[in-house]
């Protein structure tokens, strides 16, 4: 695991655009996607990129982590809508190659197992944007996710839910329930790039990088992983004890190594 603390929101978000950038050029590529607030700077980023210098996405496939259950495609908060406006409304991708899943499924096993399908079909995922919650977990996999677990159907936390409120008018509207991929599922992708940024994230971090593989830090999952990168602003990586090592690694860095 590298773990990379940059000086501002902004650094971080050139950064994560800086690897998505070198993925999508190499050729088709399946990309993960997050929403969330913590990676709107790198969407930004990219979309800019494409109006600039036209980076294209139309050689990109891409895959979404998570998706209430309950909530309309059309819904504005469904990730279908989010990432549309967010990201992916913006660029080039061909229509049909941005997949989430279908928080309306009435058959959720089905619908997960099915979404599974797709990016096994699709060649696995090349590189997962992922945030971090505040209570640990990744994509919606809450504390106590199972490391292998697959894609399926989750509750969320109570301080998840009140996290989430912000985007809808009142917390009693935010869904209890989300389909997600597994913790096993994410592990799979070939590189993580991790995003936290803010002082909010601080303990969560340090959990997740420096404390044990438990299932009560669900994002400890990536230390099992051979390739994450984990991009910190300083005040998300204020609580990390060993940061001067990590400033010190990654500011020796031979530029040929990349990320
Ligand atoms: P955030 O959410 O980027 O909006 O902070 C991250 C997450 O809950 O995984």
């Amino acid at each position: 695991m590298e773990i990379i603390i940059l000086a501002t929101p902004a650094d971080v978000a050139r950064t994560a655009a800086d690897v998505i950038e070198q993925q999508v050029r190499l050729g088709p590529s399946v990309l993960g996607l997050a929403t969330g607030s913590t990676p709107l700077g790198t969407y930004r980023e990219l979309i800019e990129r494409h109006r600039k210098y036209r980076l294209s996405f139309n050689q990109t496939q891409a895959f979404l982590l998570d998706e209430y259950v309950g909530l309309p495609t059309a819904h504005p908060q469904s990730y279908h809508s989010v990432i549309r406006a967010d990201f992916t409304g913006s660029v080039d991708f061909r229509p049909g190659s941005v997949h989430g899943l279908n928080g309306m499924a009435g058959d959720a096993e089905a619908e997960t197992a099915e979404y599974e399908g797709h990016i096994a079909a699709a060649g696995g995922i090349d590189v997962q944007l992922l945030g971090i919650g505040a209570d640990g977990h990744l994509g919606f996999n809450e504390p106590m996710s199972s490391m292998s677990s697959r894609t399926r159907i989750k509750t969320l936390t109570r301080q998840t839910r009140q996290d989430n409120a912000r985007f809808f008018t009142h917390v009693d509207d935010v869904p209890n329930h989300v389909l997600t991929q597994g913790l096993g599922t994410i592990r799979e992708a070939r590189h993580l790039l991790l995003l936290a940024t803010g002082r909010a994230k601080a303990e969560a971090v340090a959990a997740a990088v420096e404390g044990p593989v438990a299932a009560s830090c669900p994002a400890s999952a990536l230390q099992l992983h051979p390739h994450v990168s984990v991009l910190v602003d300083e005040a998300a990586a204020s609580q990390l004890a060993h940061r001067e090592y990590y400033s010190d690694t990654y500011g020796r860095k031979p530029a040929w190594q990349g990320l």
